[in-house]
């Protein structure tokens, strides 16, 4: 029997409560499946650095690049008014995120932004705007661009600064036309890749152009269009039909995956896989953030990071099959009307997280 090691990033605020449902889930598909999994939990965010001094701990580096996934729950306490926004910023909780990504060379984040059927009312356009099937996949540069360029004060002014090279902007761009191939055909009934940049104004953005231009030479049958990210802004809300595979840099990524995480329905309901070179072990994580304002409470809502699991099995693992069922019993449970408060709806059953986690599991089996 297969045996794979998981290190457990449970991480701050809602984070332990939400890992402990993936965790049950996973169990649940390992047992229905046949393989073992082990599980090593580490210390990342507030709580490395309640306990350590540091977000992110050197034998937390260790378990995660010796392990065959990670899987992370939440960093950071409170926006805007928390105990560690006192430290400096390299020393914060989100820090501790930022290097685990560089660390394990986590270049590639795809994070897909699907509607499920019955979560079509907490989605806040028009029915005839997100049609029969929303089923985008942002993949975000993860490891460049101003999220790790150089960064200052000089006199009362600050910079941050915007680089990629042009190994940087191939390697995503593939795992984007790759991801394009894998996916079948969009609705509109062509592989479709949209770069998303800023060429009109970034240099950065006219060398992700140019660069991407050339890998796509290799993908003939993915269409690709070159756009704006103002105008993607504008689009996702407007006709996000047309979307298949978003491409984008680090910032713009952060920014549209939130965004496109509402078309969705929820932002709880968004799954994340964080990859590198084939063969090193990936990272899942929701999209969302540690919510400490209900932390503790059994209010938030598991299913995210129960996909994250999922992507896990599918990416990190090779266990597809499994993978599948986890994703197939989320949908299950959220035809038969159980919701979590941040999904409920009129005369729908409301759950706490264990609860629904439980149902997930109950649905898998
Ligand atoms: C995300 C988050 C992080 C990011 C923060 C917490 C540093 O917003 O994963 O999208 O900006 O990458
Ligand atoms: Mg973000």
């Amino acid at each position: 029997m297969n045996t794979y090691n998981i290190t457990l990033l449970r991480g701050d605020g809602i984070g332990p409560e939400i890992v402990r449902e993936a965790v049950k889930a996973l169990d649940a598909a390992a047992a229905k499946f046949g393989f073992a999994l082990r599980y090593t939990g580490a210390l990342i965010g507030g709580i490395a650095i309640d306990e350590t001094g540091e977000p992110l701990p050197q034998a937390t580096i260790d378990a995660c690049k010796s392990s065959d996934a990670v899987l992370l729950g939440a960093v950071g306490g409170a926006v805007g008014g928390n105990k560690w926004d006192l430290l400096p910023p390299p020393l914060r909780p989100e820090a501790g995120l930022l290097k685990i990504r560089a660390e394990m060379g986590l270049f590639a984040n795809l994070r897909p932004a699907v509607i499920y059927g019955p979560l079509r009312d907490a989605c806040p356009l028009k029915p005839e705007i997100v049609g029969d099937r929303l089923d985008l996949l942002v993949v975000r540069e993860l490891t460049g661009g101003i999220y790790f360029g150089e960064r200052g004060r000089e006199g009362d002014a600050a910079f941050d600064t915007e680089r990629y090279s042009v190994p940087e902007v191939e390697r995503i761009a593939r795992v984007a036309f790759d991801a394009a191939m894998k996916r079948g055909k969009s609705p509109s009934g062509r592989r479709r890749v949209h770069s998303v940049d800023k060429a009109n104004v970034l240099e950065t953005s006219r060398l992700w152009r140019e660069t991407v231009n050339k890998v796509s030479a290799d993908y003939p049958e993915v269409e690709l269009i070159h756009i704006l990210v103002d105008n993607t802004a504008m689009q996702l809300v407007r006709n996000p039909k047309q979307f298949d595979v978003i491409l984008t840099s680090n910032m713009f990524g952060d920014i549209l995956s939130d965004e496109a995480s509402q078309i969705a329905g929820s932002i709880g309901m968004l799954a994340s896989a964080s990859l590198g070179e084939p063969g090193k072990p990936g990272l899942y994580e929701p999209i969302h953030g540690s919510a400490p304002d209900i932390a503790g409470q059994n209010l938030a809502n598991p299913l995210a990071t129960i996909l994250s699991a999922a992507m896990l099995l599918r990416y990190s693992l090779n266990e597809p099959a499994a993978a599948d069922a986890i994703e197939k019993a989320v949908e299950t449970v959220l035809e038969s009307g159980l919701r979590t408060v941040d999904i409920w709806t009129e005369g729908c059953v409301k759950l706490g997280t264990d609860a629904m986690g439980d149902a997930v599991i109950k649905a898998l089996s």
